[in-house]
């Protein structure tokens, strides 16, 4: 399908709503391009498949669909060549909860969480609601393109205090689909000093063209040190259904987790919410695809309208933009400074890391319209 089509068929006015992002859009009358979700709704026969279930009427206690793992596993294997074993799956109520409970089932109170950053704000904020000590190795930035400081992130693991590293791939913001050797790279640094991985990869279904996304227990050496969570969420735009992916192939570990689980009364699968995923996965193939090609062209867009003002990253994945608004804010807030001067609601680069004040994150999960409408803005405020 190409991306006008898509776009008239599944782009939906959620200005009037109950979006969080198009409220905050309304009340400030700007366009919001915050937060991530999506302004495109499902595949027209995933949204069927959830009429049919609502109209049934049977809303009593429910299993999950008896061939929900193999949908789910066959998605990974297809698209992104990894073998997930059904035995290895928990589920958690998104992905931070999941972040969450990782945290607390794996790591002891006060051992060192390493991150890279900048990062989405609330991998620090969980690590340390869980009173866990945040270590941070900045990335290295050539012109928005951003790598990990391998030499940064040996110095902090031989300080011997990390038990875990937080990994974020694709990353948000940064829109980096890391490559196989950097992963390898990272992964052998984290396994010489004992550290275990957690891998949020819940943008790993938004891949720009010729990007291939390295799933990190595609990287089977170090599968007994890694834990993923993935998620439709970020893919299908399913956030307010809360259904996540927390998978655990070593045995010790997995049973740890479900101990925590089961103590604290949270690893029970919410069975409606898991629905518009199974679905998904089951019918959103072509869709996804043609979604990616949309955010590609959005990405394109602004790129070539904008690259020779603004740094900007270089989008390999999720529908993520980071933008140095510097020196066109006159060293005032970014994100504030575009709300006043562009009408345009974008986050903040400061909650991703410090000395980042003047980016913002753009979503360009949106129609092309959108995208022109705030390019047009941004292109206004140029010294
Ligand atoms: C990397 C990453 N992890 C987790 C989340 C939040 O996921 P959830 O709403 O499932 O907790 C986001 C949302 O933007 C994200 O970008």
């Amino acid at each position: 399908m190409n991306n006008k089509t898509f776009t008239v068929k599944y782009y939906i006015a959620r200005t009037k709503g109950t979006s969080v992002k198009w409220q905050r859009g309304r009340k400030t009358g700007c366009l919001p391009m915050w937060i991530a979700d999506m302004d495109f709704k499902g595949d027209e026969r995933v949204i069927e498949a959830l009429q049919d279930f609502i109209v049934q009427g049977d809303y009593g206690y429910a299993n999950l669909p008896e061939d929900y793992y193999d949908v789910f596993t066959n998605w990974h294997k297809r698209r992104n060549d990894v073998v997930y074993k059904n035995e290895w799956i928990r589920f958690s109520q998104g992905a931070v909860d999941g972040i969450f409970q990782v945290i607390y089932s794996l790591t002891e109170e006060n051992d060192g969480i390493l991150i890279c950053t900048p990062l989405y704000p609330p991998f620090k904020a969980t690590i340390k609601e869980c009173k866990r000590k945040v270590y941070e190795s900045k990335m290295i930035n050539d012109d928005g393109y951003f790598t990990f400081d391998y030499k940064d992130i040996e110095k902090k693991l031989k300080t011997g205090k990390i038990r875990m590293m937080m990994l974020c791939s694709p990353h948000n913001p940064i829109g980096r689909v890391f490559k196989r050797g950097e992963l390898e790279e990272l992964f052998e640094l984290c396994h010489r000093y004992k550290v275990l991985i957690c891998s949020d990869e819940v943008h790993s279904d938004i891949i720009m063209p010729d990007q291939k996304f390295v799933p990190a227990l595609s990287i089977k050496k170090y599968a007994n040190d890694i834990i993923t969570i993935t998620a439709a969420s970020k893919s299908f735009s399913l956030a307010v259904f809360k259904h996540c992916h927390v998978i655990i192939p070593n045995k010790k570990l997995r049973d740890r987790f479900i101990a925590y689980q089961r103590h604290t009364h949270v690893g029970s699968v919410n069975a409606f919410n898991a629905l518009p995923t199974y679905y998904s996965y089951k019918y959103g193939e072509e869709w996804l695809d043609s979604l990616n090609n949309v955010v590609f062209e959005n990405y394109e867009y602004m790129r070539d309208q904008l690259g020779k003002y603004y740094e900007m990253t270089t989008l390999e994945g999720s529908y993520l933009l980071f933008l140095n608004v510097a020196p066109h804010n006159g060293d005032k807030p970014a994100a504030k400074y575009l709300q006043e001067e562009c009408k345009l609601l974008v986050n903040d680069g400061e909650t991703f890391g410090k000395g980042y004040g003047s980016w913002v994150r753009i979503n360009l999960a949106t129609s092309l319209n959108n995208v022109k409408k705030a390019t047009r803005a941004l292109k206004k405020i140029v010294r």
